[in-house]
């Protein structure tokens, strides 16, 4: 299981698949994140990715900006530990 690391934070957390995606997990660790819609769409809940690889089950419709990704609607993929920015 790859661990998620928030790197400003300093919080870190094994992916065991007990939260939607990442922006929860992020939450249930007491990290203040932003967010809007939710669900794709509005990319407020963009942040950048320092390393590790992760992928979106259901798709998404906003695109983030180049180096980031949406929290709101992904998850880690691959074995290598997931390093966020924030
Ligand atoms: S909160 Fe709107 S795209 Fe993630």
């Amino acid at each position: 299981m790859p661990k998620v690391i928030f790197q400003k934070s300093g919080q870190e957390a094994e992916w065991d698949g007990s939260e939607d995606n990442l922006l929860e997990l992020g939450e249930s660790l007491g990290i203040d994140l932003p967010f809007g819609c939710r669900q794709g769409r509005c990319t407020s809940c963009q942040q950048t990715i320092v390393s590790g690889s992760l992928e979106y089950p259901d798709g998404h419709v906003g695109e983030p900006d180049p180096g980031k990704q949406l929290l709101c609607c992904s998850v880690p993929s691959g074995e290598e530990d997931l390093v966020i920015e924030a």
